[in-house]
């Protein structure tokens, strides 16, 4: 069973003063809308919070991918999920109890990611895959968009696309920092099978065209099982 790619633009490119618009642009197009919370604390810069997730979250159907980059993730994670987040990802780094915030997480009806910065090695968190429906490889240093692709990082993705598909699970393996038409064959190849995109989309003429070529790109080159 080959999943078909996710590709999810964030936000954090887009124009904040008029992000209802922005996310309508990639209606029809883009599978999940990412949205980067940052409390300039787990890392060196402060974009949204939650108020304006609830607000953004009646302007769209499309679902929301919300990539917490905070530290205290128990206390606000939930929060998310309850304005409707589709999938709420918190950082490995910021967390004692992934198994049991993961938990809290779905109860609360959402699903539950877990993201590795780049600097955290994959392996201790690869035995939480079974409690997890998403697993972020960060594809650059957490904080920022449009930096440079870090291709170093792919050993990661295909360590654990190789224990999904040894263990059978229908884990979503992300990648965000980076991808572009440049980059994200090689991501795909490597075994992600959702693709977050800043700068590639909103940087581009017509967004919802950018997300298309890149889920072409993607769906080449993607995963086998
Ligand atoms: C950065 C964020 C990313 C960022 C990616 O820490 O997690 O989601 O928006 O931006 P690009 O695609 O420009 O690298
Ligand atoms: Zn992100």
């Amino acid at each position: 069973m080959k999943p078909s790619p996710i590709i999810a633009p964030s936000i954090l490119a887009a124009d904040f003063a008029h992000l209802a618009d922005e996310v309508r642009a990639i209606e029809g197009a883009a599978d999940w809308v990412h949205v980067d919370v940052m409390d300039n604390h787990f890392v060196p810069n402060l974009t949204i919070g939650l108020p304006v997730v609830r607000s953004l979250r009646e302007a769209t159907d499309i679902p929301f991918d919300v990539h917490l980059m905070i530290t205290d993730p128990e206390r606000w994670a939930p929060g998310y999920a309850e304005a409707g987040a589709y999938n709420v990802t918190f950082h490995a780094e910021a967390c004692d109890n992934p198994f049991a915030l993961a938990k809290t997480l779905r109860a609360a009806g959402a699903k539950a990611g877990l993201a590795i910065d780049r600097d955290t090695p994959v392996e201790p968190y690869l035995e939480l895959l079974p409690f997890v429906d998403t697993l972020l490889i960060m594809t650059i240093k957490a904080g920022f968009g449009g930096q440079k692709f870090l291709p170093e990082m792919l050993g990661k993705v295909r360590d654990v696309r190789r224990r999904i598909s040894a263990m059978d699970l229908e884990v979503r393996l992300e990648v965000d920092g980076g991808i572009a038409a440049d980059t994200i064959e090689q991501a795909a190849e490597a075994g992600a099978d959702a693709f977050v995109a800043g700068t590639a989309v909103y940087g581009a003429d017509d967004p919802a065209e950018a997300v298309r070529k890149l889920k072409e790109q993607a769906s080449k080159t993607g995963v086998r099982a």
